[in-house]
């Protein structure tokens, strides 16, 4: 930077202005906006913390994600509240605990007869009392039931576009090779992924190749539809990348030096710059409300093709930090100012901040807290505890982990299969049983974020763990939890078929076959059962 040296009055103004990038932009004035702003909500799947460029990750190649960062408020500290999917999606729609709404002990399957139960309000719901228009497309996997009676155009969505479940609890009999073989053996009890238009399956098996594109498509029409009719609208995208089998489509097949997984991972990004693009060509970036996020930790089960948690400790699956910190996002041009903020806050939280941006009083009973503080101003957190919750939640041990502003006890831990069988870390892998801890482990997540260090016999340990005993005791005895809708079972006539009546069933559930070419699949990379 020679011309620095040049003109050492630049010098100064431009360190200044650098600082005002890292820091709060102060010159920010975002006391007026549109008190109607569209609210867009992208939600990752099983990616981790440190699977975005962003984050750090080196080999990733996730330009739409990374720009959206630059240009938005980065969390280092937010958290999904379920190591797996079914409840931690539950929690993001309803602002409250999955343990309330039954979403527990772990996650729903194709001819599951439960679902989120309809008395609990979703953030399509609330926001369709104030006239907005609602979409969710993707993954949904929160039921589907008796005549889809828990699909998500009977929770608030004006429309619906997806998968209701994971893509792996359904890639048989079509698997996506050129020769028409699979690469495990099919489960005669499962049918093909069906693809869902509202209530009705539109196309099953559905086409992996070219969902990400269809899905991109919808939210386009969607948003612009929305806008020419000049009203304010909810998009949730829940994508299916980057969940196990990971899968591109063509553009995007072999595209990346990270393998598979990038693969997967550079097409959501490209997903990601698609919403934003739309947003923007409609004119609508300066009242539009984007926050993206993940469900939970990065799955390790397939070690090269899985994803990365970064410094944080195990995966998906566990109570860790791996498990359930997750990349966060918000965006929102001209009201939120860019930069990065270390305050706590939690997928709970987002349906408490939509209510609070628009000025009106969110539903009843929420675990969350409004955000509008963090986002608009940089400021502090009202959220000062965020509370684990294991796969296989229990109320005879209630949550595992209890976080106090820096401060995270763990009372009980557990590995988890998802960790991967070559883990190097002992504490991750499935071989680490269920463990109370008596005093429980403390780790100071400022000073040591990878939870490195027990301090729960230094001196500050020792004053602070009977606080946070007592935070959990009193948060465990005031869960009221709704009966679980995942032990209500299965019954296989509910597997959603596009022939019904049809045998042999469920394998002849099979309609409309993809029409994009079989070559790009990359199913080489399945090796086992995944959530
Ligand atoms: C911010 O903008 C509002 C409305 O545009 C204006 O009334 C207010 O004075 C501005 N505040 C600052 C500090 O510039
Ligand atoms: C958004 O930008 C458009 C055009 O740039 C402008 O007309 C409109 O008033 C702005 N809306 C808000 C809420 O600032
Ligand atoms: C499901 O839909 C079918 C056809 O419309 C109807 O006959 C049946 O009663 C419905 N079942 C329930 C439980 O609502
Ligand atoms: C779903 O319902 C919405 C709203 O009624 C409608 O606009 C859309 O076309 C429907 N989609 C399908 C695939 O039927
Ligand atoms: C991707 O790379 C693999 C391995 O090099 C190759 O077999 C495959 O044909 C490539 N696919 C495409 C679409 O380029
Ligand atoms: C819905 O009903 C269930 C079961 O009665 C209950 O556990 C849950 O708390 C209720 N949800 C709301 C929002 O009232
Ligand atoms: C499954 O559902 C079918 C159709 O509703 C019903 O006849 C059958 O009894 C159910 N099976 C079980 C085990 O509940």
């Amino acid at each position: 930077m020679a011309w620095l040296h040049a003109f050492p009055f630049l010098g100064v103004l431009a360190i200044a202005a650098l600082r005002y990038a890292c820091v709060t932009d102060l010159r920010f004035n975002n006391s007026q906006y549109d008190r109607k702003p569209n609210v867009v909500i992208i939600f990752a799947d099983d990616l981790g913390y440190g699977d975005l460029s962003c984050f750090g990750h080196p080999t990733s190649h996730t330009p739409f994600i990374d720009e959206m960062a630059n240009k938005g408020l980065v969390f280092t500290q937010f958290y999904s509240t379920s190591p797996v999917c079914s409840p931690s999606r539950a929690s993001l729609l309803t602002g409250r605990y999955q343990t309330r709404s039954g979403i527990y002990p772990d996650v729903f399957s194709p001819g599951d007869i439960g679902g989120l139960p309809h008395n609990e309000t979703t953030i399509a719901e609330f926001l369709g009392r104030h006239g907005y228009k609602s979409a969710a497309i993707g993954k949904w996997h929160l039921g589907v039931g008796v005549n889809g009676t828990y699909l998500p155009t009977n929770h608030g969505f004006d429309e619906y576009y997806g998968i209701p479940y994971s893509h792996d609890m359904c890639p048989c009999p079509v698997c996506f090779y050129p020769d028409g073989s699979c690469i495990r053996p099919c489960r005669n009890n499962e049918a093909p992924c069906p693809l869902f238009g509202n209530t009705t399956i539109v196309e099953q098996p559905a086409d992996l190749i070219s969902l990400t594109k269809k899905h991109i498509d919808k939210a386009t029409d969607f948003i612009k539809e929305a806008t020419d009719a000049r009203n304010p609208f909810f998009l949730y995208y829940a994508s299916y990348q980057t969940h196990h089998p990971q899968f591109a489509g063509q553009r995007f097949t072999n595209s990346s030096i990270r393998g598979a997984f990038g693969d997967a991972l550079a097409e959501l990004d490209w997903s990601v710059g698609m919403i934003l693009k739309t947003v923007k060509d409609a004119g609508i970036e300066n009242n539009t409300y984007v926050f993206f996020t993940s469900d939970n930790g990065p799955s390790m089960t397939r070690e090269i093709q899985g994803g990365s948690a970064g410094l944080l400790k195990c995966c998906k699956g566990t109570t860790y930090e791996g498990g359930m910190r997750v990349p966060a996002i918000a965006y929102w041009p001209g009201v939120i100012p860019p930069g990065r903020t270390h305050e706590l806050a939690s997928t709970l939280d987002l349906l408490p901040t939509i209510a609070t941006l628009l000025g009106k009083k969110p539903p009843l009973r929420l675990d969350g807290v409004d955000m509008e503080e963090i986002l608009l101003r940089h400021g502090k957190s009202k959220r000062d505890t965020f509370f684990y919750y294991p796969v296989g939640a229990d109320p005879r041990f209630g949550v595992f982990a209890v976080r106090y502003k820096q401060y995270k006890a763990h009372f009980w831990t557990k590995g988890s299969g998802l960790c991967g069988q070559r883990n190097p870390d002992d504490d991750c892998r499935i071989t680490a049983l269920r463990t109370k801890h008596n005093p429980p482990l403390l780790f100071d997540l400022d000073a040591d974020p990878a939870e490195r260090y027990n301090i729960n016999k230094s001196p500050k340990g020792k004053r602070i763990i009977p606080f946070i005993a007592k935070l959990k005791k009193k948060f465990d005895e005031r869960m009221k939890w709704g009966t679980s809708q995942i032990r209500r079972g299965a019954n296989n006539t509910l597997i959603p078929c596009c022939n019904p009546g049809c045998t042999p069933f469920p394998q002849c559930c099979h309609c409309e076959r993809g029409k994009s070419s079989l070559v790009e699949m990359l199913w080489k990379y399945v090796i086992s059962d995944d959530t």
